[in-house]
């Protein structure tokens, strides 16, 4: 019996990284996980792997900003797993730069996707969790969202915000008595693609230009958790999937309202 059997989940952004592995823990835990990106071919890839593990799986392709297609996912989900106890908000990007040189249009892409996508998603969520009983609502944010990042004002702006959104969030679904959880999760520094794209502005990310970090401009995380992380260890994927699924599960069931740092102790001191 898996940690999560019987459970349904959606999982955004689950075509890379964080999302793919909560995805990949999620399926063996017994989840039926509906996985959501707008990128195809890694969506592919996942259902292969999923189902090549046994597991029960649904790729939609979904761009977290667009309100309709959030709508069609949870029905989607609820008309082929028969309901929906999870969501994993996961999608999301990072705009490095100092914030004199960050254009409007990069503040607002990255706001729409990083906030609007995590508000929409849980809107839409709350009355499909509601009709199965319970749920649990996992978001993720980041060390980012715990303390300021010079060079990552917009995107401290975006995980500082759905940090406390799930504490309210939290808060409102615990007075309503609808067995819904709402918690978030701050990553450290995770060896995942998203490094590879925060170009713009990597030099000023964090230190990440004095400490050797960008390399053809893109960051090498490796080189950066050296730097940044207690011990230099530079986390993966799957770490942060194991804290998706225990909050996922029924082990967190008195788990609401909280923010689980999983970065090697690089905001605890
Ligand atoms: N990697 C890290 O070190 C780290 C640290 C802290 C927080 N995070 C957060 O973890 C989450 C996952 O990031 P990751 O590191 O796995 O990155 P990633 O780039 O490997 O994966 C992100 C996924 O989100 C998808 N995506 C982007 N825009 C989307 C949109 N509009 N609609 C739907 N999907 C979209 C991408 O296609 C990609 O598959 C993000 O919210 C990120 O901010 C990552």
């Amino acid at each position: 019996m898996g940690q999560v059997s019987g459970k349904v989940a959606i999982v955004t952004g689950a075509a890379s990284g964080i999302g793919r592995a909560s995805a990949l823990v999620l399926a063996r835990e017994g989840a039926a996980v509906v996985a959501t990106d707008i990128d195809r071919d890694g969506l592919a890839s996942l259902e292969r792997e999923i189902r090549d593990g046994g597991g029960k799986v649904l790729t939609l392709e979904h761009d977290v900003v667009d309100e309709d297609r959030w709508i069609a996912v949870v029905a989607d989900a609820e008309q082929t797993f028969c309901g929906l106890h999870i969501l994993v908000n996961n999608a999301g990007i990072g705009i490095a730069g100092p914030v004199w040189e960050m254009t409007l249009a990069d503040w607002r892409r990255q706001n729409a996707i990083n906030l609007d996508g995590v508000f929409l998603g849980t809107k839409h969520a709350i009355p499909a969790m509601r009709r199965a009983g319970s749920g649990s609502i996992i978001i993720i944010s980041s060390v980012a969202g715990l303390k300021g990042a010079p060079g990552l004002a917009g995107y401290c702006a975006t995980k500082g915000g759905v940090r406390l959104f799930a504490k309210a969030v939290a808060g409102e679904c615990a007075r309503a008595g609808d067995r819904i959880r709402v918690n978030s999760i701050h990553p450290g520094v995770i060896e995942t693609a998203i490094w590879n794209k925060v170009s713009s502005g990597a030099d000023s990310l964090a230190g990440a230009g004095q400490v050797g970090a960008v390399v053809a401009n893109r960051i090498d995380p490796a080189i950066l958790a050296q730097a940044i992380v207690p011990g230099g260890v530079l986390g993966q994927p799957t770490d942060i999937a194991n804290a998706v699924l225990f909050l996922a599960s029924d082990a967190a069931a008195y788990v609401s309202g909280a923010e689980l740092a999983v970065d090697h102790a690089q905001s605890a001191i």
